[in-house]
């Protein structure tokens, strides 16, 4: 019967947790996946997270179905989260869903996409999260890729990537990375989003925000640059939100598919409507507790206020992890200086995947094999032994 099937390839992020708590060496240093460590090197359970549970828990309300597209509490936070300090004629335009995590967010989409829109493409930036690539293709989306990223400048390639979507046709579908790009680190400028946002708008493409590190660039209010400059420049605007990251919420699986749209509250009450059916064939309707949380804080002012400085704190301890090791690297006449302008958890290093074997197997450093790491897995006590690792293996070359 089962002959046939061969062995999956494992998953080039999540399989390295399993191989890193395998790993029995004491020195062993974490930067692969995406989660948000401490500088104790644990991850965070927020404090804000830790009190909107206990009032949850308090509460003791029945277990019962959440709507399919999700709870008014919960959609209203998402919706001033991701659109922020949107006007009242504007709100008309919007409409937001849960989705079991950014993940199941860009699925949802995808389903949508394949159903309503069978000839459009999809633009993936080269490099991505490698699961784009795997989410859309397990919906037949045809998929194209436009180039993002210098691996030997560190540079972002704007102008290729813009002369790469003038062949994108009407109604496909450029995925942009909201900020902090996953792998590389690397974000438009303002101008940039908006002359992208005027080329969709000419063009008449429609635009996917994947929206995972809110809060990890700047702030929360002003990481939504990307968002904001599509919707000004009136593009059809579809945002996959996730909590994982922000909210430390990770195996919650909570987040949001959020739909811009200047043709207004009856067109996107169909879009929704339409996206409820594809809900309720996959996973039938949304689990509550992580949407919960979500909702308990931003609702409540000094929740609120203690998530955002919670949020500002994981950031900063980001960018002083940045700057530790590119001090470091320098002491080995490595010159790593553009990690220190890049955003959120990942950098890319100029490493093989070779050179990331080796590491793994000689210094017990596990990263994923683009070379890609995440900043937050570096303590004060382990950059320096980070960086000697990385030196003997880019010198040693
Ligand atoms: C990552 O890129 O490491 C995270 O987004 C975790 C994941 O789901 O791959």
């Amino acid at each position: 019967m089962f002959e046939h099937i061969q062995a999956g390839s494992p998953d080039p992020i999540l399989s390295l947790a399993a191989d890193f708590k395998a790993d029995p060496s004491e020195s062993k240093v974490n930067v692969a996946v995406g989660i948000y460590h401490n500088e104790s090197g644990s991850p965070e359970n927020l404090t804000s997270v830790f009190e909107a549970r206990n009032r949850i828990t308090q509460a003791n309300s029945a277990l019962t179905y959440h709507p399919i597209t999700g709870s008014t509490a919960y959609l209203d936070a998402v919706k001033s989260l991701v659109f922020q300090d949107l006007s009242a004629a504007e709100s008309e335009n919007v409409l937001a869903m849960q989705a079991p995590g950014g993940t199941g967010a860009l699925r949802i989409a995808g389903e949508f996409f394949k159903k309503f829109f069978p000839d459009s493409q999809i633009w993936i930036s080269n490099p991505s999260w490698p699961i784009h690539n795997d989410i859309f293709n397990a919906v037949n989306l045809r998929i194209e890729h436009y180039p993002y990223y210098d691996r030997t400048s560190h540079a972002l390639l704007f102008d290729e990537l813009v002369s790469s979507l003038q062949s994108a046709k009407a109604k496909d579908i450029v995925l942009v990375h909201g900020c902090c790009h996953n792998p590389t680190g690397v974000d438009p400028s303002t101008a940039q989003w908006e002359s992208l946002a005027k080329l969709a708008k000419d063009k008449g493409l429609m635009v996917l925000v994947d929206l995972a590190y809110q809060g990890f660039a700047k702030t929360v209010r002003e990481d939504v640059t990307s968002v904001k400059a599509f919707i000004e420049a009136g593009v059809p605007t579809f945002v996959a939100s996730s909590y994982s990251k922000n909210f430390g919420l990770y195996n919650q699986r909570v987040g949001a598919l959020s739909v811009y749209s200047q043709e207004g509250p009856a067109v996107l009450e169909n879009i929704r409507s339409q996206c409820a059916k594809i809900i309720r064939g996959i996973y039938s309707n949304p689990p509550a507790h992580g949407a919960n949380v979500v909702a308990t804080i931003y609702h409540d002012d000094s929740l609120r206020a203690k998530w955002l400085s919670e949020v500002d704190t994981m950031r900063e301890r980001l960018t002083l992890m940045r700057e530790l090791l590119v001090a470091e690297l320098a002491t080995y006449d490595i010159d790593a200086s553009h990690i220190r302008h890049e955003n959120g958890m990942f950098s890319i290093l100029d490493l093989s995947p070779e050179d990331v074997q080796t590491l793994r197997e000689a210094h017990h450093v596990y990263l994923v094999g683009s070379g890609r790491i995440n900043v937050a897995g570096l303590t004060r006590d382990n950059v320096g032994y980070f960086a000697k690792a990385v030196a003997s293996v880019m010198n040693g070359r």
